[in-house]
């Protein structure tokens, strides 16, 4: 199938692009740039020796989006393009609505227009709220935060549109912690400066941090600081996949499915893991809480298990391990890092589309 993969130069994108390539899929990258970056998809190329295009537009912005479903001849849809609060950047609630929840009306437009009948979208597991019930179960989602707010409700909106448009079925992969890397080394988490705490302990590790902030050691867990459910991307780009299988079998109109690994694991079970990866100690400190932070998020992973035959297959050392080979690759992120590579100025050396504005009118 030929799929179109939002925010496919992200983290998450880069290595759904890889697995869907690898299972024989052809794949068009839609990604803004805003925070990906194209060597992403030139090294999803190189892992998979696929020629994968990639246009550099807004997936907000319809008349570019309609252009693409025009000229790509798109039979599905991966979406992953969206703010997360730990992508380097402070996001407010109008970004989690504008860009996580508006880019949602955008793609189910242009599907309906071009009879595209299948899309996975990416989840959160931030849709069960700041007091989950854990492990927690598809059934229970209670968002209480903007960012699992506007996912809840483009979840509501891929259940909407789909009940009223016959054939078409969508589903949400719930992601939780995601980290890792793919063992290449040579995609991963781009995030030079911030990033989620994967990348944080790498930067301790290079010696480009003094210490990790640990936030809140006061929490009820076992040892006070906050609990996650991690899992390794190339796990989670493999829900992905199995998602799309999916819904080429059922009639429902909308899923969602857990992609966790039901393995909770506290900060300082993760720094310790992590420093053993690295061979070498990590320098700590305990600070205060951030506001909204959760005690405990943990998936329950029975529902993908059951309905999807997906099983987190790698540890969390798998994460940590594979996680640290691309970060001590790629000490500052992506651009001209591996042999000769250089930075991205403007599509020099790689198959950029900028694609024009769409004259002609909607339809109706
Ligand atoms: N990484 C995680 O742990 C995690 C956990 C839960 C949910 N998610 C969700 O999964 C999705 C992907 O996350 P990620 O970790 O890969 O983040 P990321 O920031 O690495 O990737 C998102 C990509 O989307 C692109 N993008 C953003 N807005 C866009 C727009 N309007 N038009 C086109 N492209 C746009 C960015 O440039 C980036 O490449 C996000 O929606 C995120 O909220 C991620």
């Amino acid at each position: 199938m030929r799929i179109l993969v939002t925010g496919g130069a992200g983290y998450l994108g880069s290595h759904v692009t890889v697995a869907l390539t690898e299972r024989g899929h052809d794949v068009v990258v839609v990604d803004d740039l805003s925070a990906g970056n194209p060597a992403a998809v030139s090294r999803a190329e190189a892992l998979t020796g696929a020629r994968i295009p990639l246009h550099a537009v807004d997936v907000a912005d319809i008349d570019a989006l309609e252009r693409i479903f025009d000229t790509e001849r798109v039979e599905a849809v991966v979406h992953l393009a969206g703010r997360r609060p730990s992508g380097g950047r402070a996001h407010g609630p109008l970004d989690y609505y504008e860009t996580n929840l508006g880019a949602t009306f955008t793609l189910l437009r242009c599907m309906v227009w071009y009879g595209v009948d299948r899309l996975v979208a990416a989840s959160t597991g931030a849709v069960y709220g700041s007091d989950p019930v854990v492990p927690s179960h598809e059934s229970g989602p209670r968002a209480d935060s903007s960012f699992g707010r506007a996912a809840l409700m483009a979840e509501q909106v891929l259940a909407d549109v789909a009940r009223a448009n016959r054939g078409l079925r969508t589903a949400a992969l719930r992601c939780f912690s995601v980290a890792g890397a793919h063992p290449s080394g040579t995609i991963g988490e781009h995030a030079p400066r911030g990033g989620g705490l994967f990348s944080m302990l790498g930067q301790v590790a290079l010696g480009q941090r003094d210490e990790l902030d640990v936030h809140g050691g006061d929490h009820p867990t076992p040892d006070g600081t906050p609990v996650r459910d991690v899992v390794h991307v190339d796990d989670v780009a493999g829900a992905f996949v199995a998602a799309l299988d999916a819904l080429g079998r059922t009639d429902r109109p909308f899923s969602a499915w857990n992609a966790g690994s039901g393995r909770p694991a506290s900060v300082l079970e993760l720094v310790r893991t992590f420093a053993e990866a690295v061979g070498q100690r990590i320098p700590y400190r305990v600070v205060d809480r951030r506001p909204g932070d959760v005690a405990v998020s943990c998936a329950d992973p029975t529902l993908a298990a059951e309905e999807l035959g997906w099983r987190p297959r790698r540890t969390l050392e798998d994460a940590c391990v594979d996680h640290w080979r691309w970060q001590s690759r790629n000490p500052a992120g992506y651009p001209g890092l591996i042999g000769g590579e250089r930075p991205w100025r403007g599509g020099v050396g790689h198959r950029l589309r900028v694609v024009p504005p769409l004259r002609v009118g909607h339809g109706a």
